[in-house]
């Protein structure tokens, strides 16, 4: 049995909006029930002063208790919003707005926030995003392809095959994907350091320095609404540049000081100075 917080079971024993919405304009599907969850959602968009906006919203889920409080959340999260506002909303927007959920049930979460992009693509007569015949499956149980995990692993900075398996159900079965789950982390964790690196690393320390800028520093500062880029390393002295909320923050001398100079030094070389440029 999950252990799951008060607002969850509140969700989930008295869901808000299910069932078919008659009139909606916008559809998505997402999951399926060969692999134990489904989750449909509906919407009604109206030009509102020229907006366009979610007047409406229900679902249909197969799926336990965190697929339902989930869809329920989700309903709940996009009503008034307009179109563009909903397509900001992430899976972790509705894991917060629940409270949180057990790491194995994230996967719910990722299933709401895909419905979401579906019916968004559907109301305006697209693909649903994903639908692509040049992806391939990677975990046949739960028929989750490359580009999902890819997505997964990039988007919200996983590291580990069980991480993956928490978001996106695959290496959850018969566990025969893994070596390829842990093949495209791998692949996109080299390739999220190049992304945040400004420079070709000369050498192993170099190439350690950006793994981890891009593996751990970055995406902790990112959580906060900030962020980091490496911009050049010259013997100890290491320059960054700093993004997001990181460049206005009163206190980001402190932040480069006590934790990304500190994370730097414990786990590389305790003679690296940080210093902000470029
Ligand atoms: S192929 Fe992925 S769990 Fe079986």
């Amino acid at each position: 049995m999950w252990d799951y917080n008060d607002k969850v079971k509140e969700h989930f024993l008295n869901p808000r909006n299910i069932g078919e919405l008659p009139d909606a304009n916008a559809i998505g599907h997402t999951g399926s029930l060969r692999c134990g969850d489904a989750m449909t959602l509906y919407m009604k968009v109206e030009t509102i002063d020229s907006e366009e906006r979610i007047t409406d919203a229900s679902f249909q889920t197969f799926g336990c208790a965190s697929a339902i409080a989930t869809a329920s959340m989700l309903t709940e999260m996009i009503k008034g919003k307009t179109l563009a506002e909903a397509e900001t909303l992430t899976n972790q927007d509705i894991v917060d707005a629940l409270g949180g959920l057990p790491a194995p049930k994230i996967h719910c979460s990722v299933m709401g926030a895909e419905a979401l992009e579906a019916a968004i693509a559907n109301y305006r007569g697209e693909e649903p995003p994903g639908h692509d015949d040049e992806d391939r499956i990677i975990c046949a149980c739960f028929e989750v392809s490359e580009k999902t995990i890819r997505d997964a692993v990039w988007e919200s900075n996983l590291t580990t095959v069980e991480q993956v398996t928490n978001h996106t159900k695959a290496g959850g079965a018969c566990g025969q994907c893994k070596p390829d789950i842990a093949r495209i982390i791998g692949e996109v964790l080299e390739e999220k350091a190049q992304a945040l690196c400004d420079i070709e690393p000369e050498s192993e320390r170099d190439r350690k320095i950006g793994r981890l800028i891009a593996e751990v520093i970055a995406p902790q500062l990112t959580g906060h609404g900030g962020g980091l880029q490496l911009v050049a390393i010259d013997g100890d002295r290491v320059v960054v540049r700093l993004k997001g909320a990181c460049q206005m923050c009163s206190n980001n001398q402190g932040t480069i000081n006590d934790f990304v100079q500190q994370k730097l030094r414990d786990e590389i070389d305790e003679k690296i100075t940080v210093e902000v440029g470029g």
